[in-house]
Parts: structure tokens; sequence; C-alpha cells
């Protein structure tokens, strides 16, 4: 039922409408921006360590060939993004500043600064005074309720500090704040830049024509965040193979017992139904045969792996088993195209790892096409150092989910159509 009405012909015919929207948008090589004031909403939402030291700066780094190109044109660069989630107020651990250090690193011989604020009176004057190729960073949005409110007031303010916008952040583009969406109403030229650009057109690769075998991975803790996404790739995808602490609910489902594991008792109804309707739409969906499973993750006394049909009730499920790792191994062998979202086990300890290095490994030995989405995964791969040796890893993770589940991304929607 629930699998039917996703597969309706109209239906099916939206999905792909709304991933390819995007080309009907205007790119940042169709804006005429020689000497003007660029507004760039970036995602610079990187992860800091205690110290508040960046410990991943990717989603700088990957803007920074729009940030040139925008230097060239001889622009004045004004630069927003959000930091973490500060809900509204001011929180000093959230500044921008550790960005605007590294801002600095990267772009030596510019003048870059950095302002208090996000909107007001200050920030005004600083725009007024910026020369060509000066950027300016302005404070987290997030400390006015108003930016996640989409406040027409709020964007109108944002909107007047430029003439031209630019959107660079898709790991946000599925949020309609005033930065990344309300904003536009009052902009008469805005377009997405090359991250942008590089985003979309490696989601729509795999999603428009799948080369087939097409297997999508998915992971990670929370099973309610992915169910969307399973619903709509049930038809499109040939194999879905669940790992991490998702499992647990389809194996709970299935009728399995799962001790202390994480599960959510409200979406047990909706997963039987996607467990029983897949083989009618020629999707494969694999689940965990054996799992390793310890009394608790941080100072575990014992670890060992199980089958499934042994899971007792002291047991925590932290990782997939070997005999799984070979079976999801041999599915992965058969396919031309793999997307991965969300971890197989806790592979923050490196005694919970193993499920997700060696699948990981074995994508990237058998250069198998994969597309990584979602901050964990990207986590899991910079720890064991393949960042670079997999076919691309996306800045988005709630992002990419969106699309692989045809919504429409507010922050594409609302850009100037191509004329
Ligand atoms: C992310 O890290 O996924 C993005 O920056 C979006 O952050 P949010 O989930 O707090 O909106």
């Amino acid at each position: 039922m629930l699998i039917s009405e996703a597969q309706k012909n109209g239906s099916k015919k939206k999905y792909f409408e709304n991933i390819l929207l995007f080309r009907k948008k205007k790119s940042i090589t169709d804006l005429d921006l020689r000497n003007k004031r660029v507004l760039v909403r970036v995602d610079f939402n990187v992860p800091l360590d205690k110290h508040g030291r960046i410990t991943d700066d990717r989603r700088i780094r990957f803007t920074l060939p729009t940030l040139h190109y925008l230097l060239n044109e001889n622009c004045k660069i004004i630069l927003v993004s959000h930091l973490g989630r500060p809900e509204g107020k001011v929180e000093d651990s959230l500044r921008l500043t550790p960005i605007y250090k590294r801002l600095k690193e990267y772009f030596p011989l510019n003048n870059i600064l950095k302002a208090e604020e996000c909107i007001g009176k200050k920030v005004k004057q600083m725009v007024k005074n910026l020369k060509p190729r000066d950027i300016l960073l302005l404070e987290n949005p997030r400390f006015y309720p108003e930016e996640k409110e989409n406040d027409p007031e709020f964007s109108k303010e944002l909107a007047s500090l430029a003439e031209i916008y630019v959107t660079e952040a898709f790991a946000t583009a599925h949020r309609k704040h005033a930065s990344t969406y309300g904003v536009c109403n009052y902009i008469d030229e805005k377009g997405y830049g090359f991250l942008m650009e590089k985003e979309l057109k490696f989601m729509s690769i795999i999603m428009e024509k799948p080369k087939r075998p097409y297997t999508v991975i998915l992971g990670g803790k929370k099973v309610s965040d992915k169910l969307d996404v399973i619903k709509y790739l049930i038809g499109i995808a040939d194999n879905i193979i669940i790992g991490g602490g998702m499992a647990y609910t389809f194996l709970l489902a299935k009728g399995y017992r799962i001790g202390k594991s994480i599960r959510d008792l409200s979406k047990l109804d909706e997963v039987r139904d996607y467990l029983e309707e897949s083989p009618n739409f020629k999707t494969n969906i694999y689940l965990p045969r054996d799992v390793v499973v310890c009394d608790e993750y941080l100072y575990p006394k014992f670890v060992k792996v199980v089958p499934i049909t042994n899971i007792e009730e002291k047991h925590v499920g932290v990782d997939i088993g070997p005999e799984t790792i070979e079976e999801f191994k041999k599915i992965l062998d058969k396919s031309k195209q793999v997307a991965w979202n969300g971890p197989l086990g806790v592979f923050e300890n490196k005694q919970f790892e193993n499920g997700t290095k060696e699948i990981a490994r074995f994508l990237i030995e058998k250069k198998i096409f994969t597309i990584i989405g979602g901050g964990d995964s990207a986590a899991a791969f910079e720890k064991f150092g393949f960042q670079d040796e997999v076919s691309f890893i996306s800045t988005g993770g709630g992002a990419s989910l969106y699309m692989m589940q045809g919504t429409v991304l507010p922050a594409i929607e609302c850009l100037s159509d191509k004329e």
C-alpha cells in the first residue's frame, strides 16, 4: 500500500522532475557577475573538536573554485553559513571565528573580514566599505530565530546586502530557511555554484539512469530518517542493503529478538510493509545474518559475534558480523553502482568499525562506482583514510536523502530559471 503510492506513474514522473529541476535553473556561469556584490550561501557547518578547532574542512575547501571564480570576476563576496544548531540565540562556541581563520589561510592575498552579526547597521556599513575581491564572512544566521522561521524581514535584510545570490550549500539545501530560501524572494539574480552543481549532477546521474544492478546501502542509527527513501527506492534500486542501528528495527519486524539494540517501535508496521511488498517491485532487501554484540558501547566487558537467531536480552548490536560482510560483498561485487548513506556499525569505536571498513575497502578495491552521502559515512571514510579513493563523497547527508526521495530541494527551487 505504502509503496504502491510511490510507484504510481504520476508520482514517478514528478519524482524525476524534482530531481532534475536544477537543470532548469541558472548556474554561476549563467550570471553576470562582473564587479558585483555577491551573497554566497555556503554550508561551513564543519566539525569542531573540543578546543573549537576544525577537524575536517572539506565543506570549506570544496567551495574554493566558486570563490576563486567570483574573485576573478572582481566581485565583493559576502559569505553566510550556519554552524551547529544554536536555536535562535548567540552561542559563543558556534561563532564562525575558526572558519574565518581558515579562510584567511586559503586567501592570504585577499582582505578577509568577519562581521560580529549577520544583519544590521554595522554589517551594512561593512558591506558598503568592501572593495572588489574582499571577502566578508557574516556571523551565524542561526543566532536569530528568524533564520529557521524563514522570516521575510530577515530574508529581506540579507538580500539587501548584495546584487546577486549564489548557493553552494548543498548540505543545507533541504532547509527552507531565510538564508537558503527566503532571501531569494528579494534578489533578482540567483544561481548555484560549482560545488552545488557537482553534488546535483552526481546525485542525478545515479538516480536518473542507474547502471544496474544498482545497490543502495543504508545504515546509521535512525530508521525514521531512511524510511521515506526506502519507499521510493523500492522499484528503482535492485538491492537495498541494511546495516547499522536501523537494521535492528528490521530484524524485530521479522520476528527476531534484538536484545538491548536500538529500535524504533513506531516504525515497525511500516518496515513490515516494505519487507513484504519489496519483492513485488523487484527490489531485494538484505539484512544482516550475524552481528557483533556487546554489553555496552563505551567500556564493553564482552564483544562477540552471534547469528541473528541468537541475540540475547543482554546484547547490544554494534556492527555487522563476518558472514554478513561476505554476503554483502557478493551482492556488491555484481553491482554496477552503489549509493551509501549511513555506517554499518559504531565505526567511531575501533572494535566496531570492521563492517563499515571492510565494505568500504571492497568497493574501492573493486572500483565500483560509489557515492557516499551523510556526515557519518563521510567521517568513516576519512577515518579509514579512504576519502580520496571512492568515486564521490557528498558534503550533504539529509539533503542527499531528500533528493533520493524525490523531494524538491527548496534551495534549488528558489533560484532563477534559465532564460
Ligand atoms: C548538515 O550538517 O547536515 C547541514 O549543515 C544541515 O544541518 P542541520 O541538519 O542542522 O540543518
